[in-house]
This record gives C-alpha cells, sequence and structure tokens, in this order.
C-alpha cells in the first residue's frame, strides 16, 4: 500500500512511518515545516530504509500544500498531525481555540474531503485513519481546547464511517484512540497556555501536576499504539476504534459507561 502520513517528523507518526516500511508499504512521510526534510530523511537513511519513502513538507492548513497532493497515489490516509492549546475555558484565547481546531479538525477533514472524495470514490478503494485520542473521551480540566478537538474527530470520522456505509463498503474508515505517550507532545501543550486570571493562584500546582501526572501515566514507548495502528491500515474489517495502551483504554471505556 502506499500510505500518505501527515505530521510524521517524531513521535507516533514517525514511528508508525518506520514500521510500515517495515512490512512492505511506501510511506509517505509528510512533515509540517520544510526544514523538517532534513532531519527526517537523515533518519531513514540510518535506518536504510529510504528506499520505501518519500519525504515532503505539507502544512495541512494550507490550500497550497494540500492541492500539490491532490493527483498523489494513495491507498491509506493517516491524519495524525495536530496540535494542542492549554488553558481554562475561560481564560483562552477565541483565536488560540479557532487555531486548534484549525489543524486538528478542519485541516483535517479537508484532506479527507480530498482523498476519499477525490479519489478513494472513484477508485472504489481506500482507507482513512483518524489520530483522535483518549483526551477526546475523558476531557481534562485546563486541556479542554486539546480535548475539544479529538472529540470533534471522534464525532465527524465516525458519522463519515456510518454516511460511507450507505454508498460503499469499499472505503475502510479508522479511528485510532491513543492514551498517553512520552512523545514531548503534551509538554508543549501544557507550557502552550496563556497565563490565567482566574487561576492566578493555583497556576504553578497545576502546571506541575500536569507534568508529573502525564510523565507518570505516560508510556516512553510508542509501541503499543503503532501496532494498532498497522492493524487498523491492513484491516479489511470494519472495526472502526483501535486504542492503546490496555489500562488507559480500559479507564476511558468505563468512564464512558457510567459518566
Ligand atoms: N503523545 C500523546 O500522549 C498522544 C495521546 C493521544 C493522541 N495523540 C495524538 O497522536 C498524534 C501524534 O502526536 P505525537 O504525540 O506523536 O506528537 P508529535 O510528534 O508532536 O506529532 C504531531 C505532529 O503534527 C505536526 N503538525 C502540527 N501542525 C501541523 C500542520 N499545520 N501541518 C502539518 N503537521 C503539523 C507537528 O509538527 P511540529 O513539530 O512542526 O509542530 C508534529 O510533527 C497527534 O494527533 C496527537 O494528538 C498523542
Amino acid at each position: 500500500m502506499k500510505v500518505l502520513i501527515t505530521g510524521a517528523t517524531s513521535g507516533i507518526g514517525f514511528d508508525t512511518g518506520i514500521k510500515l516500511i517495515e512490512r512492505g508499504h511506501f510511506v509517505y512521510f509528510t512533515v509540517h515545516r520544510e526544514e523538517q526534510i532534513k532531519t527526517v530523511v537523515g533518519h531513514l537513511k540510518k535506518l536504510h530504509l529510504l528506499d520505501g519513502a518519500s519525504v515532503f513538507q505539507l502544512d495541512i492548513t494550507q490550500e497550497k500544500d494540500r492541492k500539490l497532493i491532490y493527483d498523489l497515489e494513495v491507498d491509506c490516509l493517516i491524519c495524525n498531525a495536530a496540535i494542542g492549546y492549554g488553558g481554562s475555558i475561560l481564560d483562552i484565547p477565541i483565536s488560540s481555540l479557532e487555531d486548534n481546531f484549525q489543524v486538528n479538525v478542519f485541516s483535517n477533514i479537508k484532506l479527507i474531503q480530498m482523498y476519499c472524495g477525490h479519489l478513494f470514490l472513484k477508485k472504489k478503494t481506500g482507507k482513512v485513519v483518524v489520530i483522535s485520542s483518549i483526551a477526546g473521551i475523558i476531557p481534562i480540566p485546563f486541556l479542554g481546547s486539546y480535548c475539544a478537538t479529538k472529540a470533534a474527530l471522534i464525532s465527524l470520522t465516525t458519522c463519515l464511517k456510518k454516511e460511507l456505509k450507505l454508498i460503499t463498503d469499499d472505503i475502510k474508515i479508522k479511528l485510532i484512540e491513543p492514551g498517553i505517550f512520552n512523545t514531548g507532545f503534551n509538554d508543549v501543550m501544557i507550557e502552550n497556555r496563556e497565563e490565567s486570571s482566574y487561576f492566578e493562584d493555583l497556576e504553578p500546582t497545576l502546571t506541575e501536576l500536569e507534568k508529573s501526572l502525564f510523565s507518570l501515566l505516560g508510556y516512553n514507548r510508542t509501541n503499543s499504539i503503532v501496532k494498532k495502528i498497522i492493524y487498523a491500515v491492513e484491516s479489511d474489517s470494519n472495526r472502526l476504534i483501535y486504542s492503546a495502551p490496555f489500562l488507559q483504554k480500559t479507564i476511558a471505556r468505563i468512564y464512558s459507561f457510567f459518566r
């Protein structure tokens, strides 16, 4: 399969790309910023995997970048790119909230519309794998913006699957719900927050608490979730949701049952 991954410079996206090449697929590693191309190419060279890959810039928010890949032959699209803003709902600037939705939700949906509508429906085959998060099921105070984008992705992807089922069984839609992994993403998100006027006194304690909680619960290796993404990419089943690690997945299930 030819698989395109967005935001594949590091973390879950990069690790998934490596595994996919090792399993014989061809991977388009797309990166946010041009200077990241060199880094990814360097890593792939070291691993002797460059033949199975193509690396280029795709800022998913940019129409000109999305247009460049319009005619690219792709069998599977993995929507992995994301950003996160921290901050209380009372404090967060609406511009940050908009930016968060622009990247995590609207741009991903634009890519899905493009590939599903233009390519997959015509080819009568194709897969879309959307990386959401357990944070889309369990809202985390002071990370509400990020959680809301991931919850929106869960709803939209579920509807997409139900709608497509009415016209075709050939296109598979998959939703990935990772738990916490120490990729650096969560640290940036915690740092990435506006000073609070309403929670000023709590601010230092909150930041420390969030950091310790994430590093305590977070997994250093991404292999459990990468394994699930690979299942999703290669599976011809109609199963929608794939989640890992097991403990966090179970907690999320129990939470959604009782809430
Ligand atoms: N780590 C976790 O605990 C966790 C848990 C649940 C879900 N997830 C999800 O897993 C996915 C991968 O996250 P990760 O943990 O592996 O962190 P990561 O390595 O930081 O991956 C996020 C990637 O998205 C890229 N990106 C941001 N804005 C973009 C844009 N406009 N266009 C294209 N790419 C853009 C980032 O590039 P820059 O570095 O240049 O910004 C980065 O390469 C995300 O969807 C995240 O929400 C992560």
